[in-house]
């Protein structure tokens, strides 16, 4: 066994593990972007040791010296074999994966082979926002089909936006985020097949970031989109990033579905090259090995997502929240709260605690923030306490 520090040693839950003068000893953006009086709550990083299989296979790799270029498919059948125990899904094919540096950039490599220069990308707001950066980026045109006030997937809106989208004769791509970040949507299988419907109508090509599929409470069920009838035209970017809290450690997986596969052939192997070797390892051990300490992970989140819902209920009654069983974030509606189009600046002001920015998101977000509770009860606790006293 690799002995990773923690502050209550055989504490079963990751997320109890760490205290906040341990975690304030970190270096990465969620520690380091605003001063120490002030509690991070806001990007998508985890307060947990990293899982003992990472780490052992991190030092393994040092100490043989294993620090060249990544080799093989072990990283897609750790998750092909993953996704085959966890979601019951046997389609995914080692040899219709590719390596890629990071989900984002496996999204950009994912456009580039199923649209062209100035085609719309279609996504559904309030969403992950650097959606929208990446993909004018690239030279696309970011077209919104906003969700629906349920904050699900809007069928009939999404149709509309396809028939639109494809009118001009354009190349056109749909950019599913499932789970939805940050309303924490986990989409069903009818609602993906019947997206896959529209695609196939419209001549629409989905591509769907997966990052946060681990992050699904318990008793629910996580659909691969390309595992739905009709989706075999689909791409999707997975990664053990999200679950496993390796941002740090850059690699993820482009998947093809069957109809795909010939797309996925034209992309340039070298666009694999930005991903680490040593990443591979460590996202491979976390997928293949890593399973006990993600289901105490997922404990942990569910005790955290109820405790949120009572300490918002309490302390926040301003505040609608809508608990949700995708990713480690929660939405929340401060519009009742007065604190105008961004609530994230005047928490962060009077109450010195930092969330996302809702108006970040897109149409639908302003008034909200977005807070990741992927953190200590004790955390979340004082997280609230302070957006209560912000209001005072
Ligand atoms: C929906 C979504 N996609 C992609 C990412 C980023 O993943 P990566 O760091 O692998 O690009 C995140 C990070 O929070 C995310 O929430």
């Amino acid at each position: 066994m690799t002995s990773i520090p923690q502050d209550i040693p055989g504490e079963p839950n990751p997320l109890r593990a760490l205290s906040l003068d341990r975690l304030r000893r970190r270096t990465s953006m969620k520690w380091r972007t605003y001063p120490e009086d002030v509690l991070p709550l806001w990007v998508a990083e985890m307060d947990t040791p990293v899982a003992e299989p990472v780490v052992r296979a991190v030092t393994e790799a040092m100490e043989r010296g294993d620090t060249g270029y990544p080799h093989g498919t072990g990283y897609a059948e750790a998750l092909a074999a993953f996704a085959g125990k966890r979601w019951d899904w046997d389609g995914l094919a080692a040899e219709r994966t590719a390596l890629v540096p990071d989900v984002m950039l496996g999204v950009v490599e994912a456009l580039k082979l199923v649209t062209g220069p100035g085609d719309p990308v279609i996504v559904s707001p309030p969403v992950y926002p650097p959606f929208h950066p990446f993909v004018t980026h690239l030279g696309r045109r970011v077209v919104e089909a906003p969700l629906g006030a349920d904050l699900r997937l809007d069928l009939a809106g999404l149709e509309e936006t396809f028939r639109q989208a494809v009118a001009a004769g354009g190349r056109a791509a749909y950019l599913l985020c499932s789970p939805h970040n940050p309303v924490g949507t986990v989409h069903t299988e009818e609602e993906l097949t019947a997206l896959a419907v529209l695609a196939e109508r419209y001549g629409v090509r989905v591509v769907a970031d997966e990052a946060h599929a681990p992050v699904v409470a318990r008793g629910v069920r996580f659909v691969p989109y390309l595992s739905v009838p009709g989706a075999e035209r689909g791409l999707s970017l997975m990664s053990a990033s999200k679950a496993w809290h390796l941002a740090g450690l850059k690699a993820a997986l482009l998947v093809a579905g069957a109809g795909a596969a010939a797309d996925l052939a034209r992309m340039p192997e070298e666009a694999g090259h930005g991903a680490s070797h040593v990443a591979v390892l460590a996202h491979t051990a976390a997928l293949r090995d890593g399973t006990a300490w993600l289901d105490a992970l997922l404990a942990g989140l569910d005790d955290n997502r109820r405790l949120l819902a009572e300490l918002v209920a309490e302390r926040l009654p301003g505040v609608r929240h809508r608990p949700a069983p995708g990713t480690f974030l929660a939405w929340l509606d401060c519009r009742a709260l007065g604190l105008g189009g961004d609530p994230a600046a005047a928490f962060l002001e009077r109450g010195r605690v930092a969330l996302m920015s809702g108006a970040d998101f897109g149409t639908g977000g302003a008034g909200h923030v977005r807070l990741n509770f992927a953190t200590s009860p004790q955390v979340l606790t004082e997280g609230v306490r302070r957006m209560a006293a912000a209001l005072t």
